[in-house]
């Protein structure tokens, strides 16, 4: 009988090394070339079972991992739940229970609550990944961004990446700073004091409070205000955020990129002439969405020794 290998979960960055993380994106980029065939299913994950548990709103992760799951001819099914009226306790820990009992080979949960992915990887037998967790982690978020910045600049060592904005509240920006290390790119935060997480230059991350600190970035990576989050006001108003932060053309200097995780509040932290402009990366990030995370599940389900015997990536 084989040894029990350690199950390999995705709940944030810190559980990929510096070769996982680029195994995946070049995985990813094997993938890319299956989307242009007519074509567009690979049988690489025929008979497995990919359970979307998603406790907070979606449209791009939610969207982009049933497809991704599709794609690699895994069953799915995808369970909504809306994020106020769910706690913690034990009503996660009983839906988790429950859905084990369909054996998933990867449970994907989305939750407004940090750690509940990790509860999930306690509680069942399934690999987890983590979706976004409050405001925690967002690893495959992260991936996807990478990606899109290695497709666009041809590099990611010393990319230099202003992220602008609500850092406070965004689980997309501590997972990008990580994965921004990981790989030996600099990330700079830009954002008002009150937005700014205490410690986060412990991180590995310049910190600024002046918005033409940007002009120094390959990359100037825009955040949503999350107002969701917010129990108090963190700024004096909108409009003022948007009159010191907000990104508009005369901000972006020509040669650098613009991306943002999405869902944009055009207008506020971005002008939509620059959303819409040619260095704009935001819907390259959308399709990169899509391959990463098959190339995500791809990786946890085709661990040598795992899972199975013998894994076949079938891109011509
Ligand atoms: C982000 C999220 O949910 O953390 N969106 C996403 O996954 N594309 C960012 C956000 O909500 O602002």
């Amino acid at each position: 009988m084989r040894a029990e290998q350690p199950r390999r979960h995705l709940l944030g960055v810190d559980d990929l090394t510096r070769d996982d993380a680029y195994r995946i994106l070049d995985t990813a980029r094997a993938l890319e070339r299956s989307l242009d065939r007519e074509v567009k299913k690979l049988p690489t994950l025929r008979g497995r079972l990919v359970l979307n548990l998603f406790y907070e709103s979606s449209t791009r992760t939610l969207s982009s991992f049933e497809l991704a799951a599709k794609r690699l001819s895994a069953d799915t099914m995808t369970l909504r739940a809306s994020g106020s009226s769910v706690d913690k306790g034990e009503s996660l820990r009983d839906t988790a229970l429950t859905l084990a009992a369909y054996d998933p080979d990867v449970i994907v949960i989305r939750h407004p609550h940090i750690g509940a992915p990790h509860f999930v990887a306690a509680a069942t037998q399934a690999l987890v990944v983590n979706a976004g967790d409050g405001k925690h982690q967002h690893p495959t978020q992260a991936l996807l961004d990478l990606f899109t910045i290695r497709e666009a600049l041809g590099r990611l060592e010393d990319v230099r990446v202003a992220i602008v904005g609500d850092v406070l509240h965004s689980r997309v920006a501590r997972s990008l700073v990580e994965g921004l290390r990981l790989v030996g790119a600099s990330p700079l935060v830009v954002a008002p004091p009150t937005l700014v997480p205490r410690g986060i230059e412990g991180m590995g991350c310049e910190v600024s409070h002046r918005i033409d600190a940007i002009g120094d970035a390959d990359v100037v990576y825009v955040l949503r205000m999350q107002q969701e989050r917010m129990a108090a006001a963190y700024v004096p108003s909108l409009r003022e955020y948007t009159s010191l932060y907000g990104i508009t053309p005369e901000r972006v200097r020509p040669g650098q990129v613009v991306m943002h995780p999405g869902p944009m509040n055009r207008g506020v932290e971005i002008d939509p002439r620059v959303a819409d402009s040619g260095a704009s990366l935001i819907t390259t990030q959308v399709r990169a969405g899509l391959v990463v995370r098959m190339a995500v599940l791809y990786d946890l389900l085709t661990a040598p020794g795992l899972h199975v015997a013998q894994p076949v990536l079938e891109v011509a």
